[in-house]
């Protein structure tokens, strides 16, 4: 056996247990996940970013499309994004080798010779499917060394309920695997302890609850329903259109929570996303759009970004408590929601596994009951 192809082997043999050490993470492949805001993508440049420990450059070609590619050049690793876009071809800043942005596939090798018999075309750098919506682009993550999916689903899209809205764009980072930042987001127990605030509620208020919850494809609803009585903004809501306040809320997999709130004409739509960076590191990506005259941007902004940070100041307390990997619980009804996403998790991955379709772990409606 050559040198060089010893050397391929074991290239070839790490990059496996790379692979395998990723399908470790908890993370799950084959969906799509907001990597930055439309708005860094602008004219040449070449964004960074990372999603599921996938090291990604973006950028824009001159007709206006985003792109993602894997930062690294298929030649010698060199990162991508040390290179030059030229609006429709980035260039590695090593030795030059030019992929087109679109499919990465080789264009160029400007060391071969006349004599060389490397067929250029064959070589692709990585690259993902690239969609933008609600002002992210989106990059579909399918799973290291498959190929990708004959078709794929749209990105997602926030629901709006009429043509004139405002909408705002809020993140934070969380020093958590994406498993804790999700159930932290969908947990309702935490409520009067973290978000105190004048405005949203105080702990006195506690008081027992029953929501109706019910299974949807991968995922699983709160029923519409009028929502908490001891929400400020809600009562405002209702006091100002003089109708009642319907909220539903939904979970799907792999990150995705939307909250639609609605009263007369009166509307308010938001979705949450948590993203994994990292095994160690998340993002919550919020988005709202409404058409409630009464309120500002600036002024959601101020409240929201009060919200966000409660949530990321008691992850990073939590993530202290995490690292000596302490024995956890689950307890019903509060946690109920936290174990059916461990549950939908396991068995979309059990049945992709399988070729079986997805067993889901509700076989119906379900009331929950909790004080909060
Ligand atoms: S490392 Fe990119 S061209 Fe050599
Ligand atoms: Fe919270």
């Amino acid at each position: 056996m050559s040198e060089a192809v010893r050397t391929m082997m074991r290239i070839d043999a790490e990059a496996a247990q790379g692979a395998a050490a990723q399908a470790d993470a908890g993370f799950l492949w084959d969906f799509w996940y907001p990597a930055v805001r439309s708005t860094e993508v602008t004219g040449q440049k070449l964004v960074t970013a990372m999603l599921l420990e996938v090291p990604l450059v973006l950028g824009r070609t001159s007709e206006g499309r985003v792109f993602a590619m894997r930062d690294s050049c298929p030649h010698r690793g060199m990162p991508l994004s040390y290179g030059r876009l030229d609006g429709k071809v980035v260039e590695c800043c090593y030795h030059g080798w030019r992929f087109d942005a679109c499919s990465g596939q080789c264009m160029e090798i400007p060391s071969l010779s006349s004599q060389d018999k490397l067929k250029v075309e064959r070589i692709f750098a990585g690259h993902y499917p690239c969609e933008e919506r609600d002002g992210y682009v989106w990059v579909y993550m399918n799973a290291p060394g498959t190929p990708l999916p004959e078709t794929i689903p749209a990105a997602p899209a926030l629901t709006v309920f009429s043509d004139k809205y405002k909408i705002t764009h809020l993140s934070c980072e969380l020093p958590s695997h994406i498993d804790h930042g999700i159930i932290g987001l969908m947990d309702p127990a935490h409520g009067p302890f973290v978000h105190q605030s004048w405005f949203w509620r105080k702990r006195a208020s506690i008081h027992e609850k029953a929501k109706q919850f019910e299974p949807i494809p991968n995922g699983f609803r709160m029923s519409p329903h009028s929502p908490s009585t001891n929400s400020a903004p809600y009562q405002l809501l209702k006091k100002i259109t003089g109708e009642p306040v319907t909220t539903t809320i939904d979970f799907v997999l792999p990150n995705i929570r939307t909250e639609e709130d609605r009263s007369g004409k009166m509307w308010f739509s938001s979705r949450a996303t948590v993203t994994p960076v990292r095994r160690d590191l998340c993002r919550i990506d919020f988005v709202a759009a409404w058409n409630l005259f009464f309120l500002p941007v600036s002024i959601f902004r101020i409240f929201g970004k009060v919200f966000l940070r409660q949530d990321q100041e008691t992850m990073i307390q939590q993530a202290e408590g995490l690292k000596h990997n302490p024995r956890l619980m689950l307890i019903d009804d509060a946690d109920r929601p936290a174990k059916w996403y461990f549950a939908l998790k396991a068995n979309l991955i059990e049945s992709r596994r399988t070729g079986a379709p997805m067993v889901h772990p509700m076989d119906g409606p379900v009331t929950l009951r909790w004080r909060s």
